[in-house]
């Protein structure tokens, strides 16, 4: 009796203690969008470099006009934002050591896509790879959710680039099934890519000659990747006790 008992709590602890398969096979690329700046829209000529306001930080944005009014705070890259967009084709293009089958970005109109930053982020690079970027997502209730349903439709062999707002970035990775994802996406940078193997197993800076030159990798908190917490949550103690005893 003793004896199956033991039997029992080892199997149980082998099947909790195993990793959590993720909710896809594939390698997926987690980046922010690029600088940000003012998106050109029809009748807006005075889009170019968005001044900081004094005191810094970035005012609210307003709520979006009818499609082709210019916006009060408006959306966009800068000329820097653009640059690195240019270098993402280099960066993760064909000749890179990654093979996108797949591109999400969030813009949440479609009709704007084009000046809004997460798309212009990558649609020179998704132009070159030969992909359409998928906006589907963007408006989900749950777009952690609705990224690993569409993940699992990309053959496993691809990578997956997934360009979002970065406060989200933490949250969509472990709604894919990384399981170290608790850390957001640091505020004052766009040059980091979260790379996820199951878990978020690299982070790593782009080193963009010209914008991210005074970068070193050794002791930079933001490449960090966070430990697999491998506790055991409340609930499964509580069931094991349940069905054990
Ligand atoms: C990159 O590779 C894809 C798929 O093989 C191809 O369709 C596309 O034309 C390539 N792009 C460039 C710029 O070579």
């Amino acid at each position: 009796m003793k004896f199956s008992l033991v039997l029992a709590l080892a199997a149980a602890a082998a099947v909790f203690a195993s990793p959590t398969p993720s909710a896809t096979p594939n390698r997926i690329v987690f980046i922010r969008h690029a600088e940000k700046g003012c998106a050109t829209l029809p009748g807006d000529e005075t889009c170019g470099e968005m001044p900081r306001p004094p005191g810094g930080g970035w005012p609210p944005r307003g709520p979006p006009g009818p499609p082709g009014t210019p916006r009060k705070f408006p959306n966009g890259l800068s000329a820097d934002g653009k640059r690195r967009a240019e270098y993402l084709r280099t960066f993760f293009g064909n000749a890179s050591e990654f093979d996108f089958g797949y591109v999400f970005a969030a813009p949440r109109e479609p009709e704007l896509k084009h000046g809004e930053r997460t798309y212009a982020t990558v649609a020179p690079l998704a132009s070159d790879l030969g992909v359409d970027v998928d906006i589907s997502c963007a408006t989900a209730p749950d777009a952690g959710a609705c990224l690993a349903a569409a993940v699992a439709r990309v053959a496993p062999s691809r990578d997956v680039l997934v360009c979002w707002k970065h406060r989200e970035l933490h949250l969509i990775a472990a709604a894919m099934g990384a399981r170290n994802a608790h850390t957001h996406y640091p505020d004052e940078r766009n040059d980091v890519v979260w790379i996820m193997e199951g878990d978020i197993t690299d982070k790593r800076s782009m080193h963009m000659p010209g914008l991210d030159d005074g970068r070193v990798d050794e002791g930079d908190p933001d490449l960090v990747v966070e430990p697999v917490d491998n506790a055991w949550p409340g609930w499964v103690c509580r069931l094991l006790a349940y069905v054990l005893y």
